[in-house]
């Protein structure tokens, strides 16, 4: 079965091909550079970018998998979370798209994609498995014992993880959005100046808590003076605190469910050092960490490809009508039974 996957739920436009035999057979993404001047996703401009990129990036990927659009099997196009315009452009091409080709459609959950893209890796983890999902809006640690079948064990009560790096990030002056240029800038700061909390690790708990540490910074900065290399150590000591913090919970949650597969996808996932821990904690307490590549980490359509052929080969999918879920949690999803 060949998969058309759209992922437009905020500002990249992802677009690829999921085979059931082959894998990921082609990819194509844009990232709209728009936001920058306004250190933010501005709804409507996304929205207007998805309708001008979706169609070119279909047919983009479909020469470079040297497929016809009859090839396609059916489509799958993410529904929700996200921003409600950008999510409507997704889901009408999709919906439509599938309409004139007389195959089926299937809305997909963003974060069901995130969580499922180190399947389409040559050594995927096996089920059950623990989910650190840490991307710019979310940041959860979910149980997963099946495709669809999901248990929050805890989430962020205020700014995911990616949200902090990218808040932090504007505030010294790296640009938008700038969570791994913070990271770059980590590497080059002092472990030993500046030690900021790892919030909610002193109580016991699966939830995080990022804010603070936005926060954190900003005082740092005043009180510190802006002096060179404060910025870099600033970034070091905000880098530590979240890496830390993340690795805290995980090895919790490791203790927590006797679970020995972790999988670590979103955005944050891409760092370099996160992994560097995660595959620590992961070798002290007798586990095995996955990720996807680093191109599927962030947003792209391979996921939304993929997460939509496991729905369509069970058997979902959408009627006619069609809609998009700004908010959706993610138990709320049908499970797979296999
Ligand atoms: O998953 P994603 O593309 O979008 C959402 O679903 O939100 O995640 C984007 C987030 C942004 O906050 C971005 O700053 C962060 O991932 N990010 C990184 C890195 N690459 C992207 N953070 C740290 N290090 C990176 N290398
Ligand atoms: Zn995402």
């Amino acid at each position: 079965m060949r998969v058309l996957g759209l992922e437009t739920s905020c500002d990249e436009t992802g677009v690829a091909i999921y085979d059931s035999d082959n894998g990921s057979l082609s990819h194509a993404l844009y990232s709209q550079r728009v936001h920058a001047q306004y250190g933010g996703v501005v709804p409507e401009l996304a929205s207007r970018d998805h309708v001008l990129k979706t169609l070119p990036l279909i047919k983009t990927v479909l020469s470079e998998s040297r497929l016809k659009a009859r090839d396609i099997h059916g489509i799958a196009y993410t529904a929700g979370p996200g921003l409600i315009g950008a999510l409507l452009v997704g889901a009408s091409i999709g919906r439509s798209l599938a309409y004139a080709l007389n195959v089926p459609a299937v809305a997909v959950h963003h974060m069901e994609g995130h969580l499922l893209a180190p399947m389409l890796e040559e050594h995927p983890p096996a089920l059950p498995f623990i989910a650190l999902l840490v991307s710019g809006g979310h940041t959860q640690l979910v149980r997963v014992d099946g495709v669809g079948s999901y248990e929050m064990l805890g989430e962020s009560v205020d700014d995911a993880a990616g949200e902090a790096l990218d808040k932090t990030a504007k505030l010294l002056g790296l640009g938008f959005p700038g969570g791994a240029r913070l990271a770059e800038l980590a590497m080059s700061g002092r472990t030993d100046r500046f030690r900021f909390p790892r919030p909610m690790t002193d109580r016991p708990g699966l939830d995080f808590s990022f804010s603070g540490l936005k926060t954190y910074a900003i005082n740092t900065l005043k009180e510190a003076g802006d002096q060179p290399g404060t910025r870099a150590d600033i970034a070091r000591a905000f880098m530590d605190a979240v890496i830390d913090t993340l690795a805290i919970k995980c090895r919790r949650a490791i203790q927590q469910t006797g679970l020995r597969t972790l999988v670590a996808a979103g955005g944050v996932s891409a760092n370099h050092e996160l992994r560097v821990r995660l595959d620590k904690v992961a070798k002290e307490m007798g586990a095995m960490v996955y990720y996807p590549r680093l191109e599927f980490c962030t947003d792209n359509g391979a996921m939304i490809a993929y997460a939509g052929y496991r729905r369509l080969a069970a058997g979902m999918s959408e009627p006619l009508a069609f809609g998009a879920q700004p908010r959706w949690p993610m138990e709320s999803l049908r499970p797979i039974t296999e």
